[in-house]
């Protein structure tokens, strides 16, 4: 399982240190959290901080965008240097627009819901997107209770998708720590999303290699 810490937990004041520490640490790629006040109760940052920070890692950028309107804002973080664009089913009105959108960048699409959506709402495309996030928390902040539940999600659509879309990569996201990673193991995830439990740890190496269990 790969392990992509959420810098949304990390020092902002020094978040290219933050990055370098992560980098040295053993992260397979950093997780970057965009909230605009609107879908989620919160507001992280934006691009503009996403493209400064691109250059204190070669990691992969996983973008996780919890904004309306998503399409609007592609363009800008390509330019940032996302490597991976994830968006909400829920916060567009074209979807596979979207998708292909992202896809004309050469970027890898991801598409995520929030824990009350339904499974079968990102079904019908599942077979166009290289990654599914299943989200454990409800999005908005970090440090939240992970939902042992969501985990059917996980089992449903790598089920689903077997015969559609066999290279598909589920992540997951939100309250994943040393106590709740088995979980997120046993239902097969592909990429494990953690913020807290890494960043407020006074070893990241440490941290992130507890994730890494057998
Ligand atoms: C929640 C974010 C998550 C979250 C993870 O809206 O998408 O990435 O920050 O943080 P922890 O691990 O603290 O739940
Ligand atoms: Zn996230």
């Amino acid at each position: 399982m790969k392990i992509a810490p959420s810098i949304l937990a990390c020092d902002f004041a020094n978040m290219g240190q933050e990055i370098k520490n992560i980098t040295n640490a053993g992260a397979d790629m950093i997780h970057i959290d965009i909230m605009d006040g609107n879908f989620v109760p919160n507001i992280s940052f934006g691009p503009s901080i996403t493209k400064s920070i691109r250059k204190y890692t070669n990691l992969p950028f996983d973008v996780h965008l919890m904004i309306r309107e998503p399409h609007k804002y592609i363009r800008q973080f390509v330019d940032a240097g996302a490597d991976m664009i994830t968006f909400h089913v829920e916060a567009e009105t074209n979807v596979s627009e979207t998708i292909e959108l992202i896809k004309g960048y050469g970027v890898k699409v991801g598409l995520s819901i929030k824990p009350k959506t339904k499974v079968d709402e990102i079904f019908n495309y599942l077979d166009k997107i290289y990654m599914v996030l299943i989200m454990s928390v409800e999005p908005g902040f970090g440090g939240q209770s992970f939902m042992t539940d969501m985990m059917d999600k996980v089992r449903e659509v790598k089920k689903y998708a077997k015969n559609l879309n066999n290279n598909l990569l589920i992540e997951v996201d939100g309250g994943i720590n040393e106590e709740t990673i088995k979980y997120v193991k046993d239902a097969g995830t592909d990429i494990c999303v953690a913020g807290t439990s890494i960043f407020s740890s006074n070893n990241y190496r440490e941290a992130i290699s507890k994730l890494r269990i057998e």
